[in-house]
């Protein structure tokens, strides 16, 4: 484990996934860019053969678009209907074009993942063909039936809810910090979780949340009132992530397009009795003074689970990346010290970080590209959930490596005069390389970390 303290590998809870601008943030007009569409009514005769709204457009938004497109949620506009969508007709295909929608980011030759969102060529060129042919509107006749989109919980009616106690007042405008809110669970026994999910009761102003568990005995945050709202001490650390408290646990995470966490039958996530859900939310104002009150879901395991699944990290908090390097490699690691399988990866940085890979290198020394992140864009925080789990034997080594790009070039970059190390502001960096593991559920965690002496954060699961 390259000498690095065992603590220093698991989930840094400290971890704020400091985003200085929103991905959804107001940049977006409520009207339509100007497009070129010609009038639908007297079609061209080059429109004849030209793919339709009806026919040919409206399946490949139902499947790939309306999740984030329709009214409340995430994306800008919506896509439900032809009249809804023909003005943005020219920058869809420019979206779709560029990569830049839908937003996902793995290189497709590495890895199957169940969570994919990307459009094949000629899906692409269809919307592009729709789009220069003024965006037609074809035989209403053709349209497929509209999905019947969940409204409400995905993971099904929830066994508990906790909501913020409080609604957060989102300004019309400016930068929020990242809120926090402790929210004690009342678990009096261990409660294994079979589902959870976070939803914003306002979509346009959630960029992110993450609940996570506080385990009873953890000083993580400890001091802060519960039920009220506050920001994270500003702790910068030398040399390593704040690791003073015990690790806690990732348990869910929102994100526009991101699905709820909703684990296979015989799998459960657990919470022991006396933890605390602690709240991180990103606001990002979009335009209009509003509240939201998020609320996590949770559906429990019906039966003691299999298999237990658990988030950890490869994290490296030693780096220094030099004022203007425009491509700083950074690499961590983490040895699994039992039989376990692999089930998700979730690379995280801020706005220098570049791209991200993972690799898994077998005892046998044979070693294969998991995930590839060749473009990471800090302002979607993707999980990729494997189509189907990897087994990896004891001993086999999980190798993250990333790039970091502190040019002027960058656009995200805050400062590319100084130099960068871990920190938890938007202009301080992060190199973590989220994973979940699947082991069964009576396995003592302690297995996890064979090399560690009396892991105190571990000893008592
Ligand atoms: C995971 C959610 C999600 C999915 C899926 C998604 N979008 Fe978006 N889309 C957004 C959000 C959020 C924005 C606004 C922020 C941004 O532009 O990054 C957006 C913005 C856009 C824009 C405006 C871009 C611009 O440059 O102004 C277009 C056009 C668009 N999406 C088209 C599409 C199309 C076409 C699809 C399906 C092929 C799609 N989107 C799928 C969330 C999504």
């Amino acid at each position: 484990m390259s000498g690095r303290p065992w603590f220093a590998l698991l989930i840094p809870f400290t971890v704020t996934l400091a985003l200085a601008q929103s991905a959804i943030s107001p940049s977006h007009p409520n009207s339509p860019p100007p497009t070129n569409t010609a009038p639908t009514s007297a079609p061209s005769m080059t429109s004849v053969s030209a793919p339709t709204f009806s026919k040919d457009v409206a399946p490949i938004l139902q499947k790939n678009c309306q999740v984030c497109h329709r009214p409340g949620e995430a994306g800008p506009f919506s896509m439900l209907t032809y009249e809804q969508t023909r003005p943005w007709a020219m920058a869809m295909k420019v979206a779709v074009q560029t990569g830049k929608m839908p937003p996902w980011f793995a290189d497709h030759r590495y890895g199957k993942f169940s969570n994919a969102m990307s459009l094949s060529s000629a899906e692409i060129e269809t919307l592009a063909k729709w789009a220069d042919a003024g965006a037609p509107k074809g035989d209403p006749a053709d349209m497929p039936p509209p999905v019947d989109w969940v409204e409400g919980w995905g993971i099904g009616k929830p066994d508990a809810v906790y909501q913020l106690p409080v609604a957060y007042d989102v300004p019309a405008s400016g930068v929020i910090d990242y809120q926090h809110v402790i929210v004690p669970t009342g678990f009096t026994e261990d409660k294994w979780i079979q589902a959870a999910e976070v939803r914003p009761t306002d979509r346009m102003v959630v960029h992110h949340i993450i609940a996570y568990v506080r385990e009873p005995g953890s000083n993580w945050f400890r001091g802060q009132k519960p039920g009220v709202f506050f920001t994270a001490p500003q702790v910068k650390t030398k040399e390593q992530p704040d690791t003073s408290a015990l690790p806690s646990d990732f348990l869910v995470g929102y994100a526009p397009g991101q699905p709820p966490e909703i684990l296979r039958p015989g799998q459960a996530k657990l919470i022991k009795a006396g933890s605390d859900i602690i709240f991180q939310v990103h606001y990002t104002p979009h335009g209009h003074a509003t509240r939201d009150q998020s609320r996590l879901g949770i559906i429990f395991a019906k039966e003691p689970p299999k298999e237990r699944v658990l988030t950890l990290s490869a994290t490296n908090g030693t780096f220094k990346i030099p004022p203007g390097h425009p491509n700083y490699r950074v690499d961590s690691n983490f040895v699994v010290g039992a039989d376990v399988r692999l089930s998700g990866l979730h690379p995280h940085m801020h706005g220098r970080g570049k791209d991200f890979e993972y690799r898994v290198v077998y005892p046998s020394g044979e070693t294969k590209i998991l995930l590839s992140v060749p473009h990471y864009d800090w302002h979607w925080q993707n999980w990729y959930n494997l189509e189907e789990p990897i087994a990896l034997p004891k001993g086999t080594k999980i190798d993250c490596t990333a790039h970091f790009d502190n040019s002027p070039s960058n656009p995200e970059n805050a400062d590319p005069t100084k130099e960068v190390t871990w920190g938890e502001q938007s202009w301080d960096e992060m190199m973590v390389g989220f994973f979940n593991l699947v082991f069964d559920a009576k396995m003592p965690v302690e297995n996890l970390f064979p090399d560690k002496k009396n892991p105190a954060g571990l000893a008592s699961k």
